[in-house]
């Protein structure tokens, strides 16, 4: 069955390129051979950029930058119990030319398990649906397979879109491309759009999904990808990595939204949210999202959020559904930092609660985010009107096509929408 859904997804993928190359011949072809051309080049460039170093673990990880594989020492802090860390090289450091005091620096090719852990009781009685990330949780930090360290280099970013994502979901990409993450400059504010990605889970036709995302990376040059699966358990990577990547790339950026590839965010009614929270000056702090106080952990063994006590045995700090959350950048720093001391916890949403709790704050709750508790079935009313949307900051799971259709409607201007909900 997985492999018939790869397959599908690679259809779907070629179809689209295929469709981009329809609508006139020539120029598309054109462009797309001297893109070709020059990558060829740049490849070139950067694989005798490494010979002349010596890079042994040099893999055919495509087009991961030369920011991909720079092995920085930081030992203490990022030795992730991996003993198979390249053998220390001490001239390339001093032979870089830029002076960036931080670079993409992870290098766990190979996370082993931790097999202290299965000696201990309470492993033995744990489920085994989280025998893998028990055995994994330690390895935090993973090389990058697709890197943009020029994304928001230069300049400020006003807001920085981050979008969860993975592979296959290739209609969702695009969609949120033509809607609410369409890069542009509102009122000289600028708007960028990232991708967070994982790498293919094995079982599928792992070889040419990442061929598809490579190419899709060319074309767009908005994916983040990194070495680890990208299973559900591993959300919480994404989170990190991030966080850690945010730090070290993006000191221009003000503020961030971060959701799923499925929600519907009105981006108008999200700048006008930021601009009345940096009116009220208070953008140091700003966490903004759909926020639930006193939860506790799922014990339903059938639920996707299930926790079984001997992970977990308390209530959840106040946390955000990661659905769609706004943060300021400042604050976005911060949880870096007190993530680093933090286990890992199997339910990303949960986990950023457990770093916002280390920093004493609680995430503000604001009715326009709704990421959780809207009824699915098509019946309802709420999924089809379209004042609802015009109303809200983000709405939480629609199809690729219904994100579409909704967002023209919206954005139409014939909608005349007669009472404003509270937002
Ligand atoms: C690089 O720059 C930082 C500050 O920008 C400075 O502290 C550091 O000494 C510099 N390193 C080198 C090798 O020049
Ligand atoms: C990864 O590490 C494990 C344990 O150290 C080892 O058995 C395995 O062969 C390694 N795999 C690769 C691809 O290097
Ligand atoms: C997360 O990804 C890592 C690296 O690919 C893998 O070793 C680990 O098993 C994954 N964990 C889960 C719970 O899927």
């Amino acid at each position: 069955e997985t492999v018939a859904r790869s397959s599908d997804a690679t259809v779907t993928a070629m179809d689209h390129l295929f469709r981009r190359k329809r609508v006139g011949l020539l120029k598309p072809l054109l462009s797309l051979s001297l893109v070709f051309a020059s990558f060829l080049m740049i490849h070139k460039l950067r694989l005798s950029e490494k010979d002349a170093f010596g890079v042994k673990h040099l893999r055919a990880a495509g087009w991961c930058g030369s920011e991909c594989f720079s092995f920085k020492k930081e030992v203490g802090k990022t030795s992730l119990g991996s003993s198979e860390s390249p053998a220390p090289r001490k001239e390339p450091d001093t032979q870089r030319v830029s002076n960036r005091t931080a670079t993409w620096d992870a290098q766990v090719l190979n996370c082993s398990e931790d097999a202290s852990v299965r000696t201990q009781d309470w492993f033995r009685r744990l489920d085994p649906r989280f025998h893998q990330f028990v055995l994994h949780r330690h390895c935090r930090y993973f090389p990058m397979l697709i890197n943009h360290p020029e994304k928001c280099a230069d300049g400020e970013v006003h807001l920085l879109m981050v979008v969860k994502s993975v592979i296959e979901q290739h209609d969702r990409r695009e969609a949120v491309r033509k809607t609410w993450g369409r890069e542009q400059t509102v009122d000289g504010k600028t708007i960028k759009t990232l991708f967070l990605l994982g790498s293919p889970n094995i079982g599928k036709d792992t070889k040419n999904l990442q061929k598809l995302i490579e190419y899709e990376d060319l074309i767009y040059k908005d994916i983040l990808q990194w070495d680890f699966m990208d299973t559900f358990f591993n959300l919480t990577l994404k989170e990190v990595n991030f966080l850690k990547w945010f730090d070290i790339y993006c000191p221009g950026v003000r503020f961030i939204f971060k959701g799923d590839d499925d929600v519907f965010v009105n981006t108008h009614n999200l700048l006008e949210l930021i601009g009345f929270k940096v009116e009220e000056r208070k953008e140091a702090d700003l966490f903004v999202g759909d926020t639930i106080s006193k939860a506790i952990p799922i014990r339903n063994r059938q639920s996707k959020y299930y926790i079984p006590k001997e992970l977990y045995d308390k209530p959840y700090p106040p946390y955000v559904g990661g659905g769609g959350f706004l943060m300021s950048s400042p604050l976005a720093r911060r949880l870096f930092v007190v993530s680093e001391d933090l286990e890992l916890y199997p339910i990303d949403d949960v986990f950023l609660g457990m770093c916002l709790q280390k920093l004493h704050l609680s995430p503000e709750l604001h009715p326009g985010f709704r990421t959780f508790g809207i009824t699915r079935r098509r019946v309802s009313s709420m999924n089809s009107e379209p004042c609802f949307y015009k109303n809200l900051i983000v709405v939480h799971k629609l199809s690729a096509q219904e994100l579409l259709k909704m967002w023209s409607v919206v954005h139409g201007g014939d909608l005349v929408c007669a009472q404003r909900f509270s937002i």
